[in-house]
């Protein structure tokens, strides 16, 4: 086990290397507890179920339409091509240096699902982890890392080294889940039928995931947009008090919530807040508020899955450094930024909720959350969030128009070129 953490840290250490990151890890301290705790945390964030294979597999049936029916599933299979379509990425270190020659002369068929299932079995999928049994698919599971990873491209699109972290802004949640053979799991728990929810799930998009549907049933915002929101950064969260777009609670306490109830792993949760069944009509009938099991396989895996998350490393964006100079002076001044993104973790240094009037928005994902508010946002690695614009929605397609909202919200009288500068700012940090 401690041979086995070491190495995992050695290349960890490599990896960080490679990345030209700075990182507190080095390989000489690799035998310190704290370490071998960073360690645990990465591997429960890249390859831990939790169990939930029960869920994904078990219930849902996804490895069938993985497979195929030519390999002992359902349907056409899911090929590599079409897996990378929707956004799944592939770890390249995990691929034999032959397999991967072969790939780039081109002697590997990837709409060939039988691809896929080798790639399950060598844990190449980034999030996604194949259970087998002899030479069948037996199961399939998901990690966080499907969600909260993307990869760097570096051997080919889709294909690279591992980012933690990243959010997978291409990664299309709602089709995946359709592809499941049996939705009877979610029609039952949300009481409507398949139609309803394959429409429901194909208004996601990439790069969106709803975290409260299970909560609230709610599909669609009250202009007819997807209530899903965009898959937030899980680096850069250090010093920041409470997490996710609405300030559901701490970092452990979101990891145990997704844990359980999102990727429905296999352990214990508690929230009395889920009984309230005006607001959660899902949660409440369906006893969210407790969840018991007899093996709990998420709550021992909380502290360590929390230090890794929070010694991520945070990417920076190029920018034009006199502009994002005077930037600077304006976010922290005129403009009136730091009020509540304040550095050097970019929220509220404190209590750091908001009314939405506060920034001039609706109050709809606000209300599907026990706190009625939207937290601020941490802004550093930003430059890893473009895709998909900001805001919890993706409301605003580019940083400009953040801007242009602040400045007539806060009536803040900036010029188009401290627009500018201010956007120079917000992209590097
Ligand atoms: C299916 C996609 C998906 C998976 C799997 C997933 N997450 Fe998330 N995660 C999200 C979305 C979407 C949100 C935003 C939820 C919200 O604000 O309502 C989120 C929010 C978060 C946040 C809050 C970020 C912030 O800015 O405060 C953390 C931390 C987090 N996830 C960690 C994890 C961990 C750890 C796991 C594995 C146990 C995990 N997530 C699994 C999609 C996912
Ligand atoms: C009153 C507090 C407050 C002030 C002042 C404020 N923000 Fe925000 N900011 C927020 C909140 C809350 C959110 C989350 C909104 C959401 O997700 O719907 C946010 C979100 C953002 C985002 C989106 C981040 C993402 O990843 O989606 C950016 C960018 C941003 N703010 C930049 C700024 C800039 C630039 C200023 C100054 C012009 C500013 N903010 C002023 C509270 C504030």
């Amino acid at each position: 086990m401690a041979a086995a953490a070491a190495a995992g840290l050695i290349l960890y250490a490599a990896v960080v290397v490679v990345s030209g990151t700075v990182s507190a890890v080095s390989s000489s301290r690799a035998q310190s507890p704290p370490n071998r705790l960073l360690a645990r945390g990465r591997q429960i964030f890249r390859y831990d179920t939790f169990g939930d294979q029960a869920f994904w597999g078990g219930a849902l049936q996804l490895h069938r339409a993985i497979a195929g029916k030519a390999n002992g599933g359902v349907g056409s299979g899911l090929s590599p091509k079409a897996a990378l379509a929707t956004g799944l990425k592939v770890d390249a270190t995990k691929i034999p240096r032959s397999v991967a020659a072969a790939i780039k002369a081109g002697k590997v068929n990837l709409n060939d699902p039988k691809v896929t299932l080798s790639l399950l079995r060598l844990n190449a999928v980034v999030g996604v982890r194949g259970f087998f049994q002899r030479n069948r698919l037996a199961s399939v599971g998901i990690t966080c890392a499907v969600c909260h990873s993307t990869v760097d491209n570096s051997f080919a699109p889709g294909i690279g080294r591992r980012r933690d972290g990243w959010p997978n802004r291409d990664l299309n949640v709602g089709a995946i889940i359709q592809l499941a053979p049996n939705k009877k799991p979610i029609t039952d728990l949300l009481k409507v039928d398949e139609g309803t929810v394959n429409k429901v799930l194909s208004a996601w998009g990439p790069g969106k995931f709803d975290a409260e549907l299970f909560l609230d049933g709610k599909g669609f915002q009250p202009d007819g947009k997807t209530a899903a929101t965009l898959i937030p950064a899980a680096f850069g969260l250090a010093g920041v008090n409470l997490h996710t777009y609405t300030g559901w609670g701490s970092v452990p306490y979101w990891n145990s919530f997704v844990a359980n109830l999102e990727m429905h792993g296999i352990g214990n949760f508690d929230d009395d807040r889920l009984n309230d069944a005006r607001k959660f009509p899902v949660a409440a009938r369906a006893g969210f508020a407790h969840v018991r099991h007899k093996r709990d396989l998420v709550t021992s895996k909380l502290p360590a899955l929390h230090l890794y998350q929070l010694s991520l490393p945070i990417p920076r964006g190029r920018t034009d450094r006199a502009a994002s100079k005077r930037g600077k002076v304006l976010f922290d001044g005129k403009a009136r930024c730091s009020n509540c993104h304040m550095p050097p973790a970019f929220s509220d240094a404190g209590w750091n909720l908001h009314d939405p009037a506060e920034i001039c928005t609706d109050s709809f994902q606000a209300n599907r959350s026990p706190t009625s508010r939207y937290r601020t946002t941490p802004l550093r690695g930003i430059v890893a969030k473009i895709k998909g614009g900001f805001y919890h929605d993706g409301r605003f397609k580019t940083l400009r128009t953040v801007v242009d909202h602040y400045n007539t919200c806060l009536k803040l009288g900036l010029s188009g070129s401290q627009k500018s500068d201010l956007v120079a700012y917000v992209r590097g940090l």
